[in-house]
């Protein structure tokens, strides 16, 4: 049996991770990275995944899609300011659903994330020297159902079988108590690129219990990255009248800027920010150039309110496991805006505790996924592990006078089940139509609709006679599944699910077929460019060859010197069969003239020539070649 990996799809980062010999390890990607940008690009039909899509990220503003998980799984009513303030187009899509726009294109949040799965997936199989295909990927704990099925669907849009979903804090638990002994009670603070979490959890002889959970999903290290964008935009159009948000590259090379400018305040009291030729003058078209320096008290000044934000999660994870700060045995911290200096003073202060550093907070997440990916694999080095995790928001339905009418709350133990009974409330009334919502709210409006059901095909009755009986199942997903069936006939009624975001399965279908189609383009499309690379790395050789042994004879140096003409040009006319009997060619005339060479030296034959191979770089030399 393969194994089944773990992965982290971060807001900025993802990382994957397997068990080895009974302990989680990273898989570091073709490039060598631990962990591997969430941001994929497309180039002309070309996908760039990856560290190498984020590098081109502000040449290629319109069309290099980066924290894609703040829209996934989202109505475009709940991401409308975080799209304005993207230098990409998101829009709304079907059904007031987000899409993002490109070349003409109009993508799902999904295809995109799934996108960053594709190629941690095959980057790993190559590492491991097997085809993974099952894996299971960490979510926010605080991701509503449709995040988390979104998020389901990216993996199998990326081919993959789902083991499970699974919350990144108690992900992160996994990986910290894997190395404990005795019992303890631990919070969670995982503050990332894009999402704040708090979990509590019960460590104790192999079981991790979920006390409760909170947090934000929309608050995270791109929001204090926007507030040093927004600063240095609005001091720059203070001084020159222009506002630097409204030129998309210029955009990007702002927030590129002020994230490297908050990672240097978390280790300096000041951090330059220099802008060359930010943009031009709208008149006079004389360059215009960006300096300032941001000191870590402005930094801290200018997200007070970000920094404030994270103390009622705290609170109330707290207050729903009715447990005190004192409690608390240990703080872990998690995500990589844990490293601002301000965050740790506030988890301190809100904890009353040191925050324990012993986890590596941008690798917890994907090595707890590999020990959930182990335990359903029954990895037997993992002995008898228990995990047991909680739904972060309460799931009801809508009732008269447009409240909300719970029916299982926040923080209960997942998978669970819950049925209640509605009825009718008119004579021979044929169908109900049952509004599912998601959230803490006492008013239905002010609450997440996950969709509405329709039950239809109910036989006449009086008014209050039909019994339909509505079952909430939610899996060890954290994914809601809702069954309907009207008793006194005993007939199920049909259920539709209107007004959601998530993608129907045909759709998935399509998607999966798409990612195929396109990986194995980009696949074919790679070697080509390698074989292109390969020609001219040989034709290097063959040109130094030829500078190195002027004195040979010119026969066999005009024999080479053709051989190494007419692999430029096949290189050029990227003809492939052209390219591939230049390779023949010229790696015969090369290795004629070295032997010959080599003979005239007097030196031992039997040196080859050979090219040079370009297989540990060829992201790079595809990159390089498209440009
Ligand atoms: N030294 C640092 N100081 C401050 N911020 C940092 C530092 N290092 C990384 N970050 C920030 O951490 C964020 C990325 O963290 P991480 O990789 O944990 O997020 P993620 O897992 O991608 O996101 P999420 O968990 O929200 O989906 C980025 O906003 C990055 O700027
Ligand atoms: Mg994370």
């Amino acid at each position: 049996m393969a194994k089944a990996v773990g992965i982290d799809l971060g807001t900025t980062n993802s990382v994957i991770s397997v068990m080895e010999g009974g302990r989680p390890e990273v898989i570091v990607n073709a490039e060598g990275g631990r962990t591997t940008p969430s941001v994929v690009a497309y180039k002309g039909d070309e996908r760039l995944v990856g560290q190498i899509a984020r590098r081109q990220a502000a040449l290629n503003p319109a069309a290099t899609l980066f924290e894609v998980k703040r829209f996934i799984g989202r109505r475009w009513d709940e991401v409308k300011e975080e799209a304005a303030r993207s230098p990409f187009k998101v829009k709304e899509g079907p059904g007031g659903s987000v899409r993002i726009e490109v070349n003409g294109q109009d993508l799902a949040p999904e295809q995109v994330s799934a996108e960053v799965l594709r190629k941690l997936v095959s980057d790993a199989s190559a590492k491991l020297g097997q085809k993974i295909t099952d894996a299971v990927i960490t979510v926010p704990a605080y991701f509503d159902n449709s995040q988390r099925e979104a998020t389901k669907q990216a993996g199998e849009i990326a081919g993959l079988n789902v083991l499970r979903v699974i919350n990144e804090p108690t992900a992160a638990a996994l990986a910290y108590g894997l190395e404990r002994k005795g019992n303890e009670t631990v919070l969670v603070f995982d503050l990332g690129g894009g999402t704040f979490d708090v979990t509590i959890l019960e460590l104790g002889d192999g079981v991790f219990e979920v006390k409760s959970t909170a947090g934000d999903t929309h608050l995270g290290g791109a929001d204090f990255d926007h507030r040093i964008v927004d600063w240095l935009a609005e001091e720059f159009n203070r001084e020159h009248n222009f506002d630097l948000r409204k030129d998309k590259q210029a955009l990007q090379r702002l927030i590129e800027a002020a994230e490297k400018a908050k990672i240097d305040l978390s280790n300096a009291s000041e951090s330059s920010i220099s802008l060359p030729f930010i943009t031009f003058d709208p008149e006079t078209r004389t360059p215009m150039h960006l300096e300032r320096t941001l000191s870590r008290a402005k930094f801290e000044e200018l997200t007070a309110d970000l920094l404030r934000r994270v103390r009622k999660p705290v609170e109330q994870a707290l207050s729903d496991a009715k447990l005190s700060a004192s409690d608390i045995d240990e703080v872990i911290l998690v995500g990589g805006s844990t490293r601002i200096p301000a965050v740790k003073r506030i988890v301190q202060d809100l904890v009353g505790k040191t925050p324990n550093e012993s986890v590596n907070p941008d690798e917890a997440v994907a090595l707890g996924a590999a020990v959930q990916a182990g335990i359903i694999q029954g990895d037997s080095a993992l002995g008898d592990i228990v995990l047991v995790d909680v739904t972060p928001l309460t799931l009801g339905v809508e009732v008269k006078g447009g409240m909300i009418a719970p029916m299982i709350t926040r923080n209960t133990t997942v998978p669970a089940k819950k049925t209640e009974i509605y009825t009718t409330a008119e004579n021979n009334q044929p169908g109900v139509e049952i509004n599912v919502l998601q959230g803490e709210r006492p008013m239905a409006s002010d609450n997440k609709s996950l969709g509405r059901f329709k039950l239809e095909g109910i036989p006449p009755m009086r008014a209050g006679q039909a019994q339909i009986e509505v079952t909430f199942d939610i899996d060890a997903n954290g994914i809601l599944h809702v069954t309907a069936k009207e008793k006194t006939s005993g007939k199920e009624a049909s259920i539709r699910i209107e007004n959601t975001t998530t993608l129907d399965k045909s759709d998935v279908e399509r998607m999966v077929k798409e990612a195929e189609e396109n990986a194995a383009a980009d696949k074919l499309r790679r070697e080509k460019v390698e074989k292109r690379n390969n020609l001219d790395s040989l034709r290097v050789q063959a040109t130094q060859q030829l500078e190195e042994n002027e004195g040979a004879a010119q026969e066999a140096k005009d024999a080479l010197k053709a051989a190494a003409d007419e692999a430029e040009e096949a290189v050029r006319s990227e003809d492939d069969a052209r390219i591939e009997s230049a390779q023949k060619r010229l790696e015969e005339e090369l290795r004629t003239f070295m032997t010959a060479q080599q003979a005239a030296q007097g030196q031992p034959q039997g040196a080859q020539a050979q090219g040079t191979r370009v297989d540990d770089d060829v992201i790079d030399a595809d990159f390089k070649a498209a440009e």
